[in-house]
């Protein structure tokens, strides 16, 4: 049995006192849901003060990335030591991140293992480009993705870890995959992580990302191999978030 988890990236929105006020917003509307998990990814700047306001509650913290080197000459980085108990989870290798700051595969499996090792659960991000879409190469991009990205994974650490699917084209479009093909994405994610890490596939959870909304989230959570969401937008607003959330703890 996978837990739905939901995630919340704020990318790089809110500030410390909005960060503060969202989650002050949000814990009350999150309260009575007991059959999701539940973190909020805020900004580096946020994670002290907001986990103060999460101390008590089920939500779980999670930062948008780390390096993967334990300390030194890394102007502007975060340590993966840095968060060590301070933080459940790290999204790792966001399309953001590969493409924007020129991630590699294999720099991102590096930040995987560190996360692992630092007592973080990597929710390790991949997806293909609209382009890659259209040229069919979807599966393709997703197998090197998943093969790369749990490279070095120990058998005891692989049930831990989450993946997220979240295609390019669908992210800050409004325009999600149909929950359909999001099933038929996050089943083909699977199989390349039992060809990886064998019967772990059946415990590491899959979520979709890319558009995320209160309207869609009921149909894409419904899907068998569609353990949750990692949501953008709709996590900025607590009234949306909470009802992405119902509605996976439905
Ligand atoms: P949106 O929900 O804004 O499309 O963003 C998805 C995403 O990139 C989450 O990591």
């Amino acid at each position: 049995m996978r837990i739905p988890f939901i995630a919340g990236n704020w990318k790089m929105n809110k500030s410390i006192d909005e960060a503060r006020q969202l989650v002050s917003e949000l814990l009350p509307l999150l309260k009575d849901i007991k059959t999701a998990e539940i973190a909020v990814c805020p900004p580096f700047v946020s994670l002290t003060s907001v986990k103060s306001l999460l101390l008590g509650s089920a939500v779980k913290l999670g930062t948008q990335n780390i390096h993967d080197q334990e300390k030194g000459a890394f102007t502007g980085e975060v340590a993966p030591g840095m968060l060590a108990g301070w933080v459940d989870y790290a999204i790792l290798g966001h399309s953001e991140r590969r493409q924007i700051f020129g991630e590699s595969d294999a720099f991102i499996n590096r930040k995987v293992l560190a996360a692992l090792k630092h007592g973080m659960t990597p929710i390790l991000c991949i997806g293909e480009t609209l382009e890659e879409n259209e040229a069919g190469q979807t599966e393709t991009v997703l197998e090197r993705q998943v093969r790369a990205g749990v490279a070095d994974i120990s058998a005891t650490d692989a049930p831990r870890l989450v993946v997220a699917y979240e295609p390019i084209w669908a992210i800050g479009t409004g325009r999600a995959a149909t929950a359909d093909d999001a099933q038929t994405r996050c089943a083909f994610v699977r199989a390349c992580l039992r060809a990886q890490l064998g019967d772990a596939a059946d415990t590491i959870r899959v979520q979709y990302g890319g558009s995320v909304s209160a309207a869609n989230a009921a149909e894409i959570l419904s899907k068998p191999d569609i353990d949750g969401a990692l949501v953008g937008g709709a996590s900025l607003k607590a009234a949306d978030f909470a009802a992405i959330c119902r509605a996976a703890g439905a």
